[in-house]
């Protein structure tokens, strides 16, 4: 090791544990470089830099599993899809797969019902120049509104504080802050308690929706337990719109900071799938995703103990110079040849992480995503910021807090 290591480390963990960091890429190419793999004494766990290792902690099921106890996704969720395996995983997360990766659906029905709801919201977005507050505005009621209707929880429209006291509380709370903790409970009891009734409307009368679908699937001759209904139902309303939402902020602020970059679209639109792809490995929403070794292991030439946790670092994993040339360049072309595999396991792109638990919303999110941005190119010759550039924030969930752009039509 060198001397560079510790200061790496150490600013990390300051990072991890709140510290503003607008730029944490070049932390992570110095500790990447030193070390892909390394111990944190204060997180209790593995960061893991490198695109290789990270793909290799996803991928290796056998020797690295979801963090199944203790803090993190599952105290707040109880056990949900993310925490399961082998065949019973394949089995409960293809009844989400249905409903959200059906590419006759994604080109059909989904795809009228998003730009319908883009229409819609891009209505109330200036007509003249004028300043919008696009995350208001656009980016969060557009994943909000989709997963409220996949689960038929209209009234989920009315509580946005619910999915992100959700988010906060499970990935992101890396330091355990109690506080953050207890936001995440209180969000998941109100969730409950609108479900209850939801759960039994359903079991009766079963609609043609995600939670009837998981009131009346069977496995192993017995329907899921409201509990395993309630756990999966709060980890989607999380897991599907936080994400989103953050993916267009990000790729937004990318475009007003690269107005070349935005001219480039407007001249080719066809490039947006690209862009899509190149945001969420410029800027990756979900930064960090958590595994624990479930046997001794070897990853980058540390050891790792059976039981010891890991965060994989998606977004340095997605600026590893080994498989992204020029990676800190944010070019919205990078993909214009394949982007549709980095929606899948296939690609090299780690921000749906990999592996048997690759995100299955990843389809949903680029169509989001795509048609928000086909409104605006269409609509707006320039967008600028209204005011001073915002500074991303979070350590493992990561966007700019707040978008306020001036359009320009
Ligand atoms: C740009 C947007 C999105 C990003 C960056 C993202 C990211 C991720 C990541 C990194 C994982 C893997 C977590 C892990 O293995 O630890 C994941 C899993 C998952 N995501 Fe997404 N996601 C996005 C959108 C969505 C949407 C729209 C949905 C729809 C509900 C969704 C549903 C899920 C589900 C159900 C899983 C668990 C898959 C499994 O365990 O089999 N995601 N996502």
């Amino acid at each position: 090791m060198t001397a560079t290591a510790p200061t790496a480390l150490a600013e990390l963990e300051a990072f991890a544990a709140g510290a503003s960091t607008p730029d944490p890429y070049p932390i992570y190419a110095r500790l990447r470089a030193e070390s892909p793999v390394v111990w944190s004494a204060p997180l209790q766990a593995w960061l893991v830099t490198g695109w290789a290792e990270v793909t290799r902690a996803f991928k290796d099921a056998a020797t690295f599993g979801p963090l199944s106890s203790g803090a993190g996704s599952s105290a707040i969720y109880g056990r949900t899809i993310l925490h399961m395996s082998g065949d019973e995983h394949r089995r409960k997360a293809a009844i989400v797969a249905r409903r959200i990766r059906n590419r006759r659906e994604l080109r059909g029905t989904l795809r009228e019902r998003i730009s319908a709801l883009v229409s819609a919201l891009g209505d109330e977005l200036p007509a003249a120049p004028g300043v919008a507050d696009i995350r208001a505005g656009l980016t969060t009621p557009l994943p909000l509104t989709v997963i409220a209707e996949l689960t038929t929880m209209h009234e989920a429209v009315n509580f946005p504080q619910w999915y992100h006291d959700l988010a906060g509380a499970s990935v992101s709370n890396v330091s355990r802050d109690p506080a953050v903790h207890a936001r995440g409970v209180a969000a998941r009891e109100e969730i409950d308690a609108w479900l209850d009734p939801a759960i039994a409307r359903k079991r009766a009368d079963p609609g043609d929706d995600l939670l009837s679908d998981l009131c009346t699937v069977e496995y192993e001759g017995q329907r899921l337990s409201d509990t395993e209904i309630k756990s999966n139902t709060a980890f989607f309303l999380a897991a599907g719109i936080e994400t989103t939402d953050r993916a267009l902020v990000n790729l937004l602020g990318g475009l007003v900071r690269h107005p070349e970059q935005w001219e480039r679209l407007r001249a080719a639109p066809d490039l947006v799938p690209s862009a899509v792809a190149e945001v969420l490995r410029w800027k990756a929403p979900v930064q960090g995703s958590v595994r624990q070794a479930l046997v001794d292991a070897s990853l980058g030439g540390a050891s790792i103990a059976a039981g010891e946790k890991l965060i994989l670092l998606l977004g340095a994993a997605n600026r590893d110079p080994a498989v992204f040339p020029d990676p800190d360049t944010f070019d919205v072309g990078r993909f214009a040849d394949n982007a549709d595999p980095q929606f899948t396991p296939v690609g090299p792109l780690r921000a749906f992480g990999g592996g048997e638990h690759t995100c299955s919303g990843s389809l949903l999110a680029k169509l989001e995503v795509e048609l928000a941005m086909e409104h605006l190119l269409d609509r707006y010759r320039r967008l600028s910021f209204a005011g001073e550039p915002p500074v991303d924030a979070g350590f493992m969930l990561r966007s700019a807090p707040d978008l306020h752009l001036l359009l320009h039509p």
